[in-house]
């Protein structure tokens, strides 16, 4: 089973990974905790760029990038692992393109996502979490010290949540909307009842 988190910056989705993550090593279940972009090596070295890099990057090189380190990713570690028979938790994948190159940066939607189908081999997650939260409170908990992409701005992110909003509503069966405002506690209670449902 491949499980998704995905949700702007702040959103606390990482948070929840992890707590979904120690919840099924607690009953024993065999599972992966990994990331998008840059879950180990070459990965790394395109998170860095992606994050860190200061000259301009255009917004298709920028979608490549994020491309180049899925497909990377889908076929050294989520496959592996899902034939394995492990349950994979994957912090961002393919929605966070959708929402964040799509939406945010403008570029054309059907082509990102065939882009995605490309990048995963037609892979797709069992189930994804959106966490949805509105920009002014995301932006407060990402704080001051922010990297390339958290840099974009209100209306960029503002753009990304509807971004998101709207493709979970396109795939209701896979994306379940969680409203990350509520507390750490009461959010994992959701997220372990609607995987406990799935399973
Ligand atoms: P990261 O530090 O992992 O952010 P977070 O902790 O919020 O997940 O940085 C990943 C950044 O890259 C984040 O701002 C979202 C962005 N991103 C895209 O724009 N497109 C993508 O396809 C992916 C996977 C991430």
């Amino acid at each position: 089973m491949f499980i998704t988190f995905e949700g702007a910056d702040g959103c606390g989705k990482t948070t929840q990974l992890v707590l979904l993550y120690e919840y099924f090593k607690a009953k024993g279940i065999d599972v992966l905790k990994t990331r998008e972009p840059g879950a180990q090596g070459l990965g790394e070295k395109i998170r860095e760029i992606l994050l860190n890099y200061d000259g301009e990057v255009s917004d298709r090189c920028e979608s490549f990038l994020f491309l180049a380190d899925r497909a990377q990713h889908i076929d050294k570690i989520v496959n592996p692992a899902v034939a394995s028979g492990k349950i994979v938790l994957c912090d961002r994948h393919i929605d966070s393109t959708v929402a964040y190159q799509g939406y945010g940066r403008g570029l054309d939607i059907p082509r990102i996502k065939m882009l995605n189908s490309i990048a995963t081999n037609n892979i797709r997650p069992d189930l994804t979490f959106v966490f949805d939260i509105d920009v002014k409170t995301s932006m407060q908990r990402v704080g001051q010290e922010k990297d390339r992409m958290e840099s974009a701005g209100f209306d960029f992110f503002n753009r990304v949540r509807m971004g998101y909003l709207e493709i979970a509503e396109q795939e209701p069966n896979r994306i379940k909307v969680i409203d990350a405002t509520k507390s750490i506690e009461e959010i994992q209670k959701e997220v372990v009842k609607i995987v406990s449902e799935l399973i």
